[in-house]
C-alpha cells in the first residue's frame, strides 16, 4: 500500500578512497526511486552522505601527511562532485563530523547509559582496521584472516562501553515477523542463522584506541564504535532531538511516510540487527524497509578499494553520457543478486537497448510522421485492427506493472517492462509495414493510426523512463513537440499528441562499435 510520503537512504560511504561504480551503484537506484516517487506525485526525502570517523581514516590521512579533517574534507568533496555529475538529486548530505550529527549521537550515548543499555567491560577480540569491525575466533579461523575483506586481523584488547544485545531481542524478532521488512527474505534467514540462533553477543560501542570519533561525554578515554556513529546518520540527518525537528516528525514519526534504507549485502548484520535494537532502546519507531542489493563484482571479486580494481565512473559519463551509465546501473544488476561489471556487457547493454530498442524507435517514427503526415502527429483515434489494439492494450498494463514493481522496489523488473513495450512497438513498425500503406492513399487512416500510436508510446516509454534518462526523456519530448514536457498525470490521455509538430534531432544515442569501446574501458581499467 502507497504511503504518502518515503523516506529513502543510501549506506553513507567511508570516504576513504576514490568512489567507484559499486557506490554509484546504490546512490543510482535510490535516486531512480526518488525521482519516480516525485514524479508521481508522492513527497520523498532522499538522503546520503560520508561516514567519517574511525581509525581507517585516521590513519589514512597520517600516511598522507594530512591532517584529519583536511584529509576527510578534499575525499568527501570527490563523492559530493560524482553525485552531481551522476545527477543526484539527494535533498540533504549528512557528514558524520558536522556537529548536527555528533551531538545526537553523544545524546544517544548518554541515554543509553540512563537506561543501563550499555555497560562498561573489555573486549578481546580479532579486529579488521580496513572494515572497523571485530570478529571471533571462528569467524576468523585459523589464518586469522577477516572473514569480510580476506586481510589478516589484529588481536586488540581494550576497555569498551557494551551494548545490551538481548535486551531488545523480542523487539526484533516481533520486527521479524513482519515478511516486508527484510528484502530478500533470504537476507533474514542468513541473519537468524548466522547470528540470532547462535545467540547475540553484546556489541561493543566504543573504542579508546584511537581519537577520530565522537567523543563519549562521560568517558573522555572512550569515542562511540564507528558503526553506532554511522547508524544514526539516518535520524540525524533529519533533525532529531533538535528544535529543528519537523523534517524528523514528517518523515519517521509520522506513520504516512515509509521509511526505506537501501543498503548493500556486506552491512546487511548492521542494518537489520543492531538498528532496529537501537532504535528500541529509544523507544522509536522502526524503519519500514531494508533492502539489501547484490555487489557489482569484477572479474577478480568484489570492486573494492583497497584491491585496487576499481572502475572510476567519470570517464564512463564522459564518453557514453550520464544517462547511459545511470540505465547500465539500474539494468544490469538485478536487484538483490550480484552483478558483474565488464566492458563488454556495458558496451551491448547500451547498443540492444538505448540505441537498438529506444533510439532507433524514437529515430524511425519522427522521421516517418515528417515524410508521411507532414510532421504533424496524427489524431489517436481508437483502435483501427488487432495490432493497433494489442499496443494499445499493453501501455495501460505497463504503467501499471511500473508503478506497483517500483512501489515493491523491484526496480530493476519495472524498467524492463518498459522496454518490452517498446520493444513491441518496434515489431508492430515491422509487422504493419508503413512504409507500404504510404503507397496506397485508401490506407491513409491506417498509416495516420500507425504514426499516432508509435508517437504515443514513445511518450509513455520517455515519462516511464525519465527518473533514469534525466537528459535523455526531455529530448524525446521536444522531439515529440512537447518543449514543457508532460506531467505524469498526462500520460494515459492517448490525444496529447494530436496534431503536435515533431521536430527532427540526431540519435538519441551514437550506435557504439563494441571492439574498439571494449578496448577504451579495459584501458581506462589498467591505468586505475
Ligand atoms: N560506512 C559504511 C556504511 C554505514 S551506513 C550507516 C560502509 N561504507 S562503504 O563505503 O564501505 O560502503 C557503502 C555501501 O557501498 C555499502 O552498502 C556497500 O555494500 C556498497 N558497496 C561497496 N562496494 C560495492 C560494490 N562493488 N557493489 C555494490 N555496492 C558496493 O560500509
Amino acid at each position: 500500500m502507497n504511503k504518502k510520503r518515503f523516506y529513502i537512504t543510501t549506506p553513507i560511504y567511508y570516504p576513504s578512497g576514490e568512489p567507484h561504480i559499486g557506490h554509484a551503484y546504490c546512490t543510482t537506484l535510490c535516486d531512480v526511486f526518488a525521482r519516480a516517487k516525485r514524479m508521481r506525485g508522492f513527497e520523498c526525502y532522499f538522503l546520503t552522505g560520508t561516514d567519517e570517523h574511525g581509525q581507517k581514516i585516521e590513519q589514512n590521512a597520517l600516511k598522507e601527511g594530512k591532517d584529519t579533517q583536511t584529509y576527510i574534507d578534499e575525499k568527501v568533496a570527490v563523492f559530493k562532485k560524482l553525485w552531481t555529475a551522476m545527477r543526484i538529486s539527494n535533498d540533504d548530505f549528512i557528514r558524520t563530523t558536522q556537529e548536527r550529527h555528533m551531538k545526537v549521537v553523544q545524546e544517544v550515548f548518554t541515554k543509553f547509559l540512563k537506561n543501563d543499555d550499555v555497560y562498561l567491560g573489555s573486549y578481546e577480540g580479532w579486529y579488521c582496521t580496513p572494515c572497523e569491525s571485530f570478529w571471533t575466533d571462528t569467524q576468523v579461523g585459523e589464518n586469522h584472516i577477516c572473514p569480510d575483506c580476506g586481510r589478516e586481523v589484529k588481536r586488540e584488547k581494550e576497555e569498551a562501553y557494551f551494548f545490551k544485545t538481548n535486551k531488545y531481542l523480542k523487539e526484533l524478532e516481533k520486527y521479524y515477523d513482519n515478511p516486508d521488512v527484510i528484502y530478500p527474505l533470504n537476507r533474514k534467514t542468513e541473519m537468524i542463522n548466522t547470528f540470532i540462533k547462535p545467540g547475540l553477543e553484546d556489541l561493543c560501542v566504543s573504542r579508546t584506541t584511537f581519537k577520530w570519533g565522537v567523543p563519549i561525554r562521560e568517558n573522555k578515554e572512550h569515542v562511540a564504535y564507528v558503526w553506532l556513529d554511522a547508524l544514526f546518520n539516518y535520524l540525524s540527518a533529519l533533525g532529531y532531538g533538535s528544535e529543528n525537528d519537523e523534517l524528523y516528525k514528517k518523515f519517521w514519526e509520522d506513520p504516512e511516510s515509509e521509511i526505506i534504507h537501501v543498503i548493500g549485502a556486506d552491512i546487511t548484520r548492521f542494518h537489520t540487527i543492531y538498528w532496529p535494537e537501537f532504535l528500541s532502546a529509544l523507544n522509536l519507531r522502526l524503519p519500514d524497509r531494508v533492502f539489501v542489493h547484490g555487489l557489482l563484482m569484477m572479474k577478480d571479486g568484489k570492486m573494492s578499494k583497497s584491491k585496487g580494481n576499481v572502475v572510476s565512473p567519470y570517464p564512463l559519463i564522459d564518453r557514453y553520457g550520464v544517462d547511459t551509465v545511470r540505465y547500465y546501473l539500474t539494468r544490469e544488476v538485478v536487484f538483490g543478486s550480484d552483478g558483474q561489471f565488464t566492458p563488454e556487457q556495458f558496451v551491448e547493454r547500451i547498443n540492444v537497448d538505448l540505441v537498438n530498442n529506444l533510439g532507433n524507435l524514437v529515430k524511425r517514427t519522427v522521421s516517418m510522421i515528417t515524410k508521411y503526415c507532414d510532421g504533424i502527429i496524427p489524431e489517436f483515434k481508437k483502435v483501427i485492427n488487432e495490432l493497433d489494439k494489442e499496443l494499445e492494450s499493453i501501455v495501460p498494463l505497463t504503467i501499471e506493472s511500473y508503478e506497483n514493481k517500483l512501489d515493491d522496489l523491484h526496480i530493476t523488473e519495472a524498467f524492463i517492462d518498459v522496454f518490452n513495450m517498446l520493444g513491441r512497438a518496434n515489431k508492430y513498425i515491422e509487422e504493419m509495414a508503413p512504409w507500404t500503406l504510404a503507397k496506397d492513399p485508401s490506407k491513409k487512416e491506417e498509416l495516420d493510426s500507425v504514426m499516432a500510436h508509435l508517437a504515443y508510446v514513445i511518450l509513455v516509454g520517455a515519462k516511464l523512463l525519465e527518473p533514469i534518462l534525466v537528459e535523455t526523456s526531455s529530448k524525446i519530448y521536444t522531439q515529440l513537440g512537447l518543449e514543457n514536457g508532460i506531467d505524469y498525470k498526462e500520460i494515459k490521455d492517448s490525444s496529447r499528441l494530436n496534431g503536435l509538430k515533431v521536430v527532427n534531432m540526431d540519435a538519441l544515442f551514437p550506435r557504439l562499435d563494441v571492439a574498439k569501446e571494449v578496448e577504451y574501458i579495459k584501458d581506462l581499467m589498467a591505468k586505475k
